[in-house]
């Protein structure tokens, strides 16, 4: 056999264009050094640096149980529980641009608000509505979330503490859940308030002082309005969101999800 025939072909020039764009382009573009902007073993230390030098990907943690990705473990409900918080959270801040709290003995311009909500804003029956179906779907998850760290028994020791964030956390969600169900200012508002703070007024102790500082009068009236208002895009928002970080620093600190059963 001549030489010639014994060295290898040289490439035709289409199939030099594919070399050149397998080693060069694509591997500039897409090699993830252009990304984490230093060269890039695939070793265990090198993935664990990804997740810790990136803002977004370092409050995931490094490393994690492979039970805990199991969806039959956790059904994901207190993710969901989190993305419905967010999800409304959006939605609620696009009706705030549309809604004053404020309501008179001849005019009620929170109701005529969530009218105009309904009826005349881009898109505003549809967000009112995903804010609305959030909340009560909201209410649903985290309580299911609450079974199943019961089911698992993942309240035991040491996450006892969370446990208590979570009752926390619980009584917020109803809490933001209850302050906007007066929002609307329509019939079925202020009667389902009026009978729910007939409840609160037979708790033992204080309960006229309670229900006074809360209704801002005696019974339901616009001062109610501004006051829960105020507790439903701020107050409570802002300290559920404190409650929540502690939470989620805290399953961290904890080792992780618990389990398997
Ligand atoms: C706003 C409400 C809540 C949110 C957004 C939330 C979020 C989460 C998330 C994302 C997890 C990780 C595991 C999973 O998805 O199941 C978790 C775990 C946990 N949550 Fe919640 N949670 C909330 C309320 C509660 C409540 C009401 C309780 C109990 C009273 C609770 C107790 C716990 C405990 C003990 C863990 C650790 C579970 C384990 O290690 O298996 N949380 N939470």
């Amino acid at each position: 056999m001549k030489l010639k025939d014994r060295l290898p072909k040289p490439p035709t020039p289409g199939e030099a264009l594919d070399k050149v764009r397998e080693t060069e382009l694509w591997k500039s573009v897409f090699r993830p050094g252009s990304i984490f902007r230093k060269g890039y073993k695939d070793t265990q230390r090198d993935r664990a640096l990804a997740m810790m030098n990136n803002v977004l990907y370092h409050l995931h943690p490094v490393k994690i149980k492979r039970h805990g990705l199991k969806l039959t473990y956790t059904f994901c409900l207190g993710g969901l529980s989190f993305f419905l918080f967010v999800l409304l959270t959006v939605t609620g801040i696009y009706l705030m641009f549309f809604y004053r709290p404020s309501a008179g003995l001849a005019n009620a311009q929170a109701y005529a608000d969530m009218l105009t909500i309904r009826g005349n804003v881009y898109f505003g029956d549809l967000v009112r509505n995903i804010h609305r179906w959030g909340a009560h779907l909201m209410v649903l998850t985290v309580t299911l979330h609450m079974a199943r760290v019961f089911y698992t028994g993942a309240y035991k020791p040491p996450r006892e503490f969370n446990w208590v964030v979570g009752v926390i956390l619980l009584f917020l969600t109803l809490g933001l859940s209850f302050t906007g169900y007066l929002l609307p200012w329509d019939q079925l508002s202020l009667w389902a308030v009026t009978i729910a703070e007939g409840i609160s007024g037979n708790s033992p102790l204080i309960a006229n002082q309670a229900k006074f500082i809360l209704l801002g009068g005696i019974q339901v009236n616009p001062e109610t309005l501004l006051r829960w208002y105020v507790l439903h895009v701020l107050a409570l928002p802002f300290v559920l969101v404190l409650f929540l970080s502690v939470h989620f620093w805290r399953i961290r600190k904890d080792g992780g999800i618990s389990g398997p059963l």
